[in-house]
């Protein structure tokens, strides 16, 4: 974080002194030398996540598959969850791909592609629980990560205490140490932490149903036409479909064809 502070401003006196190509127009400046940069934060198994040094997942498969159809070269800038909204409308970012559910409140400060994944929230908890559906959250402590829709959600339930993450692993892992009572999260990570963990439970009445898009700066209409346009070739020669049966096995996902 630190380091990306001064690195920006290094490249702002670096503009100011005329050192580095920085682009004319205010907004998206990256786009200008080519690369697209997506603002995301890789702790969200199998859509985006550290291997090594490296950020990989479904987001960053289909953000580079995008960026190619367009000419592009993509650039992968891991950042705190509620910090990738910002990044794009700053224009320190051109996209935002983050296992980001489309909502109302979202959509009044960024546009959103065409939607590319179904999600829902789902409920995590110890085995032997008495919680059973969303139902039982009523007055319970719940785990999230922070500025997700598990966030949301789980905010409105009530008399409920939310305790926010930065990190969704770090609400499972407390969920483990019973300092907390469920988590809501995402279906697809819940199944990867539950399978890190020892003695929890993803409920099978799903918490809220949800689709998945790519943010892009209110204005920037010429690039959520682009990425449409890419995600439509994409979704028509089948590599979406390939690029999430890579990370997500068919039987966790009726193969979505
Ligand atoms: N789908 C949820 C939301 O949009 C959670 C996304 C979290 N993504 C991440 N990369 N941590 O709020």
């Amino acid at each position: 974080m630190k380091m990306k502070k001064v690195v920006s401003m290094l490249l702002v006196a670096a503009c100011t002194m005329g050192l580095a190509a920085c682009g004319g127009s205010s907004d998206s400046g990256s786009e200008e030398d080519n690369t697209l940069v997506m603002a995301t934060n890789a702790e969200f198994p199998p859509y985006e996540y550290h291997e090594g040094d490296e950020v990989v997942g479904i987001d960053v498969d289909i953000a580079s598959a995008i960026a190619e159809e367009l000419g592009m070269e993509l650039k992968v800038e891991d950042m705190a969850f509620d910090s990738i909204i910002p990044a794009v409308t700053s224009g320190k970012a051109d996209i935002g791909a983050a296992g980001m559910t489309v909502t109302p409140d979202r959509e009044e400060s960024v546009a959103f592609t065409d939607t590319y994944a179904h999600a829902t929230q789902v409920i995590i908890v110890k085995e032997g629980s008495e919680i059973a559906g969303p139902d039982d959250l009523v007055g319970k402590t719940i785990g999230v990560q922070l500025g997700t829709t598990g966030d949301l959600y789980a905010t409105d339930i009530e008399d409920a205490t939310v305790e926010q993450y930065n990190k969704g692993f770090e609400a499972v892992q407390a969920l483990t140490q019973d300092k907390i009572d469920a988590v809501v999260i995402d279906g697809e990570p819940a199944k990867e932490f539950v399978a890190e963990s020892e003695g929890l439970k993803i409920l099978d009445e799903a918490f809220t149903e949800e689709d998945y898009a790519i943010a892009v700066a209110k204005d920037n209409t010429e690039l959520v036409d682009k990425i449409n346009d890419a995600l439509a070739t994409l979704k028509e020669s089948g590599e979406l479909d390939e690029i999430i049966a890579k990370y997500i096995s068919a039987d966790s996902e009726a193969a979505a064809e």
